[in-house]
C-alpha cells in the first residue's frame, strides 16, 4: 500500500498506533477550525437531541455537552480506536448520561426514526460510500423540523493534497446542498469561510 492510500485509509478508519497517536492528534488540530466553524452554524441552545457522524476523537461532543447542559449527545464513529479516545474524553458527560458513544458504521445501525432535533458531521462525507443514501438516513431519523449540518474542506483545498482520492472523495458546497435536497431536505443553506489554509463550508438544511 502506498503512502498516500494509507494516510486516506487511516483517516477513513483509523486503526493502530499510527490511528490512535498520529490520527487522533491530527484530527484533534487541523480539524478544530471547521469543527469550531460547524459549531458557529448550531444555535445550540434549540437542540436536545444532536447525533455527530463519525465523531472521531469525540471533541465537538465533549465541547457542546459542555456549552448546553440539558439535551443528549451522540456520537458515532466506525474506528474502536477513536471510540476509545472519545470515550476517554467525554467520560463525565457519559457518566452523567449526557452523552453516548456508538462503535460502528452509521449506515448500519438502527436508530429510532424522528428521534434527533440536529444530525452534524465534520469531515467525514468524503467517506459516505453513497452520501444520498447517508443523507436518507440521517432524514429519517431527525424529528420534523430537525437540521443537518455537513462542514468539509474546500474541493480545490483537498485536491494539492497527497491522498488516495478513490477513498477520500470530494465534493463542492453545491454538490452537498443538491444532496440535501435531493434527499428531501429543505431550507438548504451554504455557508462558507476562508482561514489560512483555505475555504471550508458547512452545509445546512432542514427537515
Ligand atoms: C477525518 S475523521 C473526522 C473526525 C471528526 N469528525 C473531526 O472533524 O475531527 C473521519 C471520521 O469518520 C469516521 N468514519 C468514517 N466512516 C464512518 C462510518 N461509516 N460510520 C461512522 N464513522 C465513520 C472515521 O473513523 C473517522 O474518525
Amino acid at each position: 500500500m502506498n503512502l498516500r492510500t494509507y494516510f486516506s485509509e487511516q483517516a477513513r478508519n483509523p486503526t493502530g498506533v499510527f490511528g490512535r497517536v498520529v490520527m487522533s492528534r491530527i484530527f484533534n488540530l487541523g480539524n478544530a477550525a471547521l469543527n469550531d466553524f460547524m459549531k458557529s452554524q448550531l444555535e445550540l441552545t434549540e437542540y436536545n437531541h444532536v447525533l455527530d457522524i463519525g465523531c472521531g476523537t469525540g471533541k465537538f461532543l465533549h465541547e457542546i455537552s459542555n456549552c448546553i447542559n440539558t439535551g443528549k449527545f451522540e456520537g458515532v464513529d466506525i474506528s474502536a480506536a477513536m471510540v476509545k479516545i472519545a470515550e476517554r474524553m467525554n467520560r463525565k458527560s457519559i457518566i452523567k448520561g449526557d452523552v453516548l458513544i456508538t462503535h460502528g458504521d452509521f449506515e448500519k445501525i438502527d436508530y429510532i426514526e424522528h428521534s434527533f432535533d440536529a444530525v452534524c458531521s465534520a469531515n467525514t462525507i468524503y467517506f459516505w460510500p453513497d452520501p444520498r443514501r447517508v443523507m436518507e438516513k440521517i432524514y429519517r431519523i431527525l424529528k420534523p423540523g430537525g437540521r443537518l449540518f455537513v462542514a468539509f474542506e474546500d474541493k480545490k483545498r483537498i485536491e494539492k493534497r497527497p491522498l488516495d482520492f478513490e477513498i477520500f472523495r470530494t465534493y463542492s458546497e453545491q454538490e452537498v446542498a443538491n444532496l440535501m435536497t435531493l434527499s428531501g431536505f429543505s431550507k438548504t443553506g451554504i455557508a462558507s469561510m476562508e482561514n489560512r489554509s483555505g475555504k471550508i463550508h458547512c452545509c445546512t438544511a432542514e427537515k
